[in-house]
């Protein structure tokens, strides 16, 4: 049997180890505290995740006190846009800058990839200065090389290298960029416009869209459903649902957490959402291939389709299905809760529950209890957490193949019960 089981084994285990990404600049900056002023606005702007999700990039990297030109003096939207325009899409380590061509070039960085800056905005001009300094400038005409390559910090031949400057690019414009004021920002407008309007009316009837707009200043990413998706076969009557379910659905659709897709696709564990509340409690996993991101309900999955909004720290998404949470829809194919007539399509959740960013033991943040039905036989209703998972989410955030690995699983029993026979 433990021949038969250990190759298994090791076979699982090599699948599961092996890294989605090959470079982490987090863990590669946070051997130099010179940078962590640089390396904590990584993460807070997620260009972290950006970085980490492609090959062949180069970081120029700004000590303390360069960053510190930028760091609380303007909006996160534009240190993230100031930030971008200094990791190139190309691989230059102290040897290749000093052999550019013709002595000046122009590199193409993560700036230009935003689709939000005009012209050659988003590219960077690197020019041989005498006596071996390096100059780096925006590639707007006229634009001063007014920042200089000082050391080398770090390379892994040829996928990521890591360069100091003495002080960040800038383009025109790119300072003064007024921060996005969100709260201004109609999210049922841009949600309608985006082909979302049954779950517009959704967010507004239920009173969604109060708690959704409360968490936008500490960052928020919502996964709308399009209309086709409330249209497909087999998705569950909605009107069968208590208003409380309903509300706590909307709040399954969106984390308490500025995600953008580059975000998503490395993202391993699994994400609490602002119904979460408990350990692994109304979770969604993640999982991407190439460019296509797909979360994971443990009912159903969901390709994540269009970016409707990206905007630090608001992020709006539309998705091809309803994320069905295990909670409400694992039991039975209809959610048959007591057939409680939603009578006041307006309830403004009296206590509206705080998102449980690190689920907390103590189940002090709940969402609003589905209503106790009144009639005490006929179905139960499903409360949220009744069901039994499968996989816990803490085993599964170790497997990114959930479904390779139950086959692997059930490979194994029948291959232990052929021992045994
Ligand atoms: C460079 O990236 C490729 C692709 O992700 C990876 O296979 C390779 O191991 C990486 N090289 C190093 C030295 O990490
Ligand atoms: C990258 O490294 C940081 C710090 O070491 C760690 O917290 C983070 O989980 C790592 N990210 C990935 C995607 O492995
Ligand atoms: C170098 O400059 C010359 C003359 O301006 C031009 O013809 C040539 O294409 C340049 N080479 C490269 C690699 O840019
Ligand atoms: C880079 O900037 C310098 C100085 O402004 C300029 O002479 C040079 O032509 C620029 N290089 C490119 C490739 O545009
Ligand atoms: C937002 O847009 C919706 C639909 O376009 C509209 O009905 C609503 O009045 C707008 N809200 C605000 C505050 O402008």
């Amino acid at each position: 049997m433990a021949s038969l089981f250990l190759p298994l084994l090791f076979l699982t285990i090599s699948l599961f180890s092996l890294p989605s990404n090959a470079h982490n600049i987090t863990a590669i900056l946070s051997s130099f505290p010179d940078y962590s002023l640089y390396n904590s606005y990584l993460t807070k702007t997620k260009l972290n995740d950006e970085i980490n999700s492609r090959t062949t990039i180069t970081c120029l990297v700004l000590n303390n006190a360069a960053m510190s030109s930028l760091a609380g003096k303007h909006p996160l939207s534009v240190i993230k846009n100031a930030l971008s325009l200094l990791i190139l899409l190309d691989y230059f380590d102290g040897q290749k800058l000093h052999d550019i061509s013709n002595g000046t070039i122009l590199s193409t960085t993560l700036y230009q990839t935003t689709g939000q800056v005009e012209g050659n905005l988003g590219f960077v001009n690197i020019t041989d200065l005498k006596g071996g300094k390096v100059g780096f400038g925006s590639a707007a005409p006229g634009s001063k090389l007014d920042s200089s390559y000082s050391k080398s910090v770090k390379q892994i031949p040829y996928n990521i290298s890591v360069l100091e400057v003495t002080a960040p690019i800038i383009s025109p414009g790119l300072l003064s960029a007024p921060a996005p004021s969100l709260s201004d920002v109609n999210i049922t407008a841009l949600l309608e416009k985006a082909g979302c309007k049954t779950f517009a009316s959704l967010i507004v009837s239920s009173g969604v869209l109060k708690i959704y707009q409360s968490e936008i200043d500490k960052g928020l990413t919502v996964f709308a459903p399009n209309d086709e998706a409330f249209k497909k076969a087999g998705v569950p009557d909605l009107s069968k649902l208590t208003s409380a379910e309903i509300v706590t659905l909307l709040q399954y659709h969106a984390v308490a957490e500025y995600s953008p897709k580059g975000s998503l696709k490395t993202t391993k564990a699994p994400i609490s959402t602002l119904a979460s509340n408990g350990a692994g409690k109304y979770v969604l996993k993640v999982s991407a291939s190439g460019d296509d991101v797909t979360l994971n309900t443990g009912v159903d999955t969901s390709r994540v389709a269009e970016t409707v909004l990206d905007d630090t720290p608001l992020c709006i998404l539309t998705v091809d299905n309803i994320l069905l949470p295990k909670e409400l829809f694992a039991t039975s194919p209809s959610p048959a809760p007591a057939p409680a007539p939603v009578s006041s399509p307006t309830p403004t959740p009296a206590t509206s529950p705080s998102p449980v960013e690190a689920p907390s033991p103590s189940e002090a943040a709940s969402p609003p209890a589905p209503p106790i039905s009144p009639t005490s036989e006929g179905s139960p209703a499903t409360t949220p957490g009744s069901s039994q998972s499968v996989i816990s989410p803490s085993e599964a955030s170790y497997f990114k193949a959930p479904a390779l690995f139950k086959i692997l699983g059930t490979v194994s029993i029948v291959l232990v019960f052929a021992s045994f026979s």
